[in-house]
């Protein structure tokens, strides 16, 4: 029923049964939990064991097509199904506030229900629920088509910025280098490039989606089409979904690569640019603002201050389902606060003394007095002036003539 997803898969469904990947527990086990209720998937989102703008909203409505194929709305007649499944949703959009794909999936799921109830006046329960729970798959079978696409645009943009090379010398060495022929010259001679090299923040892998991923997604589809020298990813703290998640992805998929904290990006721009070719700055979005201003992890905003000093490009990887015209500008976007013991605990498994893990053994440590405020916002949010390029599995978006981005022709409805 759904397209072939590769590699590691965060979310296991099959209609009426829906798995979801612990992340609480990567890199040390790798454990799927049943998700069989509106509560579960509520629980799973809040305590962040999936996370991700786009995986939040898939397990959401996936969770309730999962009772729906249960029959727990014990509907009497088709209203009592609908009622059913708007206090369901409803419920479902307070797990988590900041990212916007998970109302879009709910504002569409609902009109979806809606709607075949009234222009169908033999609509019965059985498919009312149909219609609900095809409209659920769909958003997870469109997520993954969605990131292939906006991996393979993310990657000819990002291809089409570099310049030929003259060929070098001595130093042309197979693995930092490639050599394209420019199709329909005849007679041309063939160009070299230097491989380019991108920093990501956060996980916006498959870990983060469907599958295959957005930035992350982009820095496969380089890898893939032999344009990737290096990806370096963030620590990304204080969650660390970088050196948690996207470190374990990079090595999963043996993508070169190299883990800084967070403060070591701006070092990592001053000694390596040139040697290694870092090209862009590449982050996902939890929400984009009409005007382009994105919020997305915290520590997005600081890297792309930094970016725009080094003249490196900076670029958000972002589904049309993450657009949000309805909301004007970023400082409109509810930014959410997440507890304090994020920043003054951390979790791991013990080490040896030889260096070997003890998944066994993993408990909870304190890293700071117990005792200290703490302001954890869980996102920032980026100004679009510091934004070069939104890629959408539309293509790319950049700033037109007067220095604005324009979405409205990309946003028709969706699914
Ligand atoms: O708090 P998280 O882990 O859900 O935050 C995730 C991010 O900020 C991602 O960059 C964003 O959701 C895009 S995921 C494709």
């Amino acid at each position: 029923m759904f397209a072939k997803m590769e590699g590691l898969q965060a979310i296991k469904y099959k209609r009426g049964s829906l798995e979801v990947l612990d992340q609480l527990r990567l890199p040390h086990e790798f454990v799927y939990e049943d998700v069989t209720t509106c509560e579960e998937a509520f629980d799973c989102i809040r305590k962040m064991r999936v996370r991700g703008a786009p995986a939040i909203a898939i397990v959401a409505v996936l969770a309730l097509a999962v009772e729906l194929e249960q029959g727990k709305d014990e509907g009497k007649a088709t209203s009592d199904t609908i009622a059913y499944i708007n206090k369901r949703l409803d419920y479902l959009m307070g797990s988590r506030p900041t990212a916007v794909d998970l109302s879009n999936a709910i504002k569409h799921l609902k009109k979806l229900v809606q709607g075949h109830s009234s222009t169908d006046s033999a609509a019965s329960i059985d498919s009312v629920r149909s219609k609900y729970v095809e409209g659920a798959e769909k958003i997870l079978e469109d997520d993954y088509t969605t990131n292939l696409a906006i991996g393979r645009y993310g990657a000819e943009y990002l291809r089409a910025q570099q310049q030929p090379i003259s060929t070098p010398e001595e130093k042309l060495d197979d693995l930092r280098y490639y050599t394209t022929s420019p199709p329909n010259t005849q007679g041309a001679l063939d160009q070299t490039y230097r491989k380019l090299s991108i920093l990501t923040h956060c996980n916006t892998g498959s870990l983060a989606t469907s599958g295959h991923g957005t930035a992350l997604g982009i820095i496969r589809s380089l890898h893939k089409m032999n344009y990737l020298d290096h990806a370096y990813c963030t620590e990304t703290r204080p969650y660390n979904q970088g050196s948690r998640l996207t470190a374990f992805e990079l090595v999963y998929e043996k993508i070169p690569s190299t883990l800084i904290t967070d403060s070591m990006a701006g070092a990592l721009f001053q000694r390596f640019k040139s040697s290694k070719n870092i090209s862009a700055v590449i982050v996902g979005a939890d929400r984009v603002a009409r005007n382009g201003d994105t919020a997305n992890k915290i520590g997005t905003y600081t890297l792309a201050c930094l970016a725009k000093m080094h003249g490196i490009k900076f670029i958000v990887a972002a589904p049309t389902t993450s657009i949000d015209l309805e909301t004007p500008h970023g400082a409109s976007i509810k930014i959410e606060d997440r507890t304090g013991t994020e920043l003054t605990q951390i979790s791991g498994a013990a080490v040896d003394a030889s260096g070997k893990v003890n998944v066994g053994e993993t408990k909870r440590v304190a890293i700071a007095h117990q005792g200290i405020d703490v302001w954890n916002p869980s996102f920032d949010v980026t100004p679009f002036a510091l934004i070069d390029a939104i890629i959408t599995e539309k293509g790319e978006v950049t700033k037109n003539a007067s220095g604005n981005f324009y979405f409205e022709p990309i946003m028709q409805e969706k699914w």
